[in-house]
């Protein structure tokens, strides 16, 4: 059924359906009656989507990755707008993120992946010629050394999505804001996570560092893990 004629009907909702399911029915009818409800209906259906762990069961080509397909959709006008020669990811998980960001270099006809991780999950499945697998822990001296031979140079951006403590994340941030050039991005990833973890460390990084600024702008479909985890470098 076309959407015109489920918006008609008063969105049917099919047997069996899941209590989320339903749930997001009723919200999408409600936001089409009182459009200001939309910004709060956004939340609530993100809130679902996180509880449904849908975000673990997407690929990329076939390889998992944990993130929310409207965020690969910003990531994909970044690197098309800024155009990064390296792309430095912590976190590689399955490597899905990691190939998907390979791929997207493929189409620019430039760039590399750099992925760190302090679990091997990814190496084996990964053979893309734009990506470096590190294996280790990303706040390690060792890994910074070798991140940094890589970048030299050349002009980066980074995306960090490891371990989700605060006092991890600021690390990272302090660690990896250097090989970010200005004009680009560094991602702090699931800031949507409650308790101390990455929305505390970008607050507490951000009240100390004028270089970078949030860009509000990088979560125009609202459905994002990041909010105000896009930072731009500004200086
Ligand atoms: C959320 S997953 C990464 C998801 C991946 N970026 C994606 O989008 O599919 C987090 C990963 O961080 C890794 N990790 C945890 N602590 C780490 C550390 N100290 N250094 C590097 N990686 C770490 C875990 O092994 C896990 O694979």
């Amino acid at each position: 059924m076309g959407i015109r004629s489920r918006v008609n009907r008063g969105l049917m909702i099919a047997p069996g359906a899941r209590w989320w399911e339903v749930a997001l029915e009723s919200l999408i009818k409600q936001s089409m009656r009182f459009p200001s409800l939309n910004i709060r209906c956004f939340r609530v259906i993100q809130k679902l989507y996180w509880y449904s762990y849908t975000w673990m069961d997407t690929c990329w080509f076939s390889v998992p990755l944990a993130k929310n397909p409207m965020d690969l959709w910003i990531y994909q006008e970044i690197i098309w707008e800024t155009r990064p020669q390296v792309l430095i990811e912590t976190g590689s998980y399955k490597g899905g993120s990691a190939l998907y960001f390979a791929h997207l270099f493929d189409l620019i006809g430039e760039g590399r992946v750099v992925t760190i991780d302090i679990q091997d999950i990814a190496s084996s499945k990964l053979s893309h010629p734009r990506i470096t697998t590190i294996v280790g822990s990303s706040i390690s001296d060792n890994v910074a050394s070798q991140v940094r031979q890589i970048v030299g140079n050349k002009t980066a951006m980074v995306s960090l999505d490891s371990e989700h403590s605060k006092q991890h994340v600021i690390k990272e941030m302090e660690l990896y804001s250097k090989f970010v050039s200005v004009g680009n991005y560094l991602v702090v990833e699931d800031t949507c996570l409650r308790g101390p973890g990455p929305a505390n460390a970008v607050e507490e990084f951000l009240h100390r560092r004028k270089d970078f600024i949030q860009d509000t702008r990088r979560e125009k479909y609202m459905m994002t893990s990041n909010s105000g985890g896009f930072l731009k470098k500004i200086s």
